[in-house]
């Protein structure tokens, strides 16, 4: 009994610990948003994903690509073969080469990739002052805090301090590393207005399209989270299954029976 006591006391002496390291490093910020994919059970809203994806396709697009995302999976989100194919066919996609051995441009195609705004990184820096927008693809899981992180980038920017020293053209916000960025507050009140009749305030911009990029690094999240509880629930199963057949097994031996 003394025992069992001692490690439960540091089982939860490391569990406090670690909880503790946790919030320390996320450095407090951070926004800490109630998403609706968080905890155990958390499910991407639908509707919130595809609010993102216009976000993306109106605002953050000019800039950055989500080049492993292709058409076809907006499925995922909601949107119909039909609405997809249509979305697709606003795009022009490189295809080649042809007999002539040219590449030519197409119609996008639901198994294409949305292209990205620039042909090649060169492109991109020239386009924005030396700096390169990062493709958005995986970024949610590229840093730390990820949804949080991109939303509290994008509702962090602010005036510089007195005395702080901002480079030609960076823009100041402490929740980049550094505090300087090159990429320009992209969100603003009611830039764009939401199929969906959503008020469009920068905040709920910012989180829908946070969001969505979560969506974007993540697309197989509510799977394995299901596929984790269905574990979870073998396990209970199974544990109280072999204490029963454990106390069976034993009981002639403990009984004192000779077997
Ligand atoms: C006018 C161009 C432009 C637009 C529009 C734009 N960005 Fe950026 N973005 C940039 C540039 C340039 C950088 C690189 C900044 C740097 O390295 O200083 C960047 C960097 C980022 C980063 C990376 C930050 C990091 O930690 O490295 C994220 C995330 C991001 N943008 C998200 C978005 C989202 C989401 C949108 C749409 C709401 C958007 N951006 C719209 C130009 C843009």
């Amino acid at each position: 009994m003394k025992k069992l006591i001692k490690t439960i006391g540091v089982a939860l002496a490391f569990s406090a610990f670690a909880s503790f390291g946790a919030q320390a490093s996320e450095g407090g910020a951070l926004k800490q948003v109630d998403w609706s994919f968080n905890g155990a059970f958390g499910q991407f809203d639908k509707a919130q994903l595809r609010r993102g994806f216009q976000v993306y396709r109106e605002v953050c697009s000019a800039c950055h690509s989500v080049r492993l995302i292709a058409f076809r999976n907006l499925a995922d989100i909601g949107f119909s073969e039909d609405e997809i194919k249509a979305i697709a066919a606003e795009y022009e996609v490189q295809d080649g080469p042809n007999d002539d051995g040219d590449m030519f441009m197409r119609p996008g195609r639901p198994s294409d990739r949305i292209p990205g705004p620039f042909a090649n990184e060169k492109q991109a820096r020239a386009a924005n002052n030396g700096a390169y927008p990062p493709d958005l693809s995986l970024m949610a899981k590229a840093r730390f805090g990820g949804p949080d992180y991109i939303h509290s980038l994008l509702t962090g920017y602010e005036d510089a301090p007195e005395g702080f020293e901002l480079g030609e053209g960076m823009n100041y916000n402490p929740v980049f590393a550094g505090a300087q960025i090159a990429m320009v507050a992209p969100i603003s009140d009611d830039m764009l207005e939401y199929a969906d009749g959503t008020p469009a305030t920068a905040d709920q911009i910012s989180r829908d399209v946070s969001a969505f990029l979560m969506w974007t690094a993540e697309p197989s999240l509510e799977a394995r989270k299901s596929l984790g509880f269905r574990v979870m629930l073998f396990l209970v199963i199974f544990t109280v299954l072999f204490y029963f057949i454990n106390k069976k097994v034993w009981k002639p031996v403990k009984r004192g029976e000779q077997v």
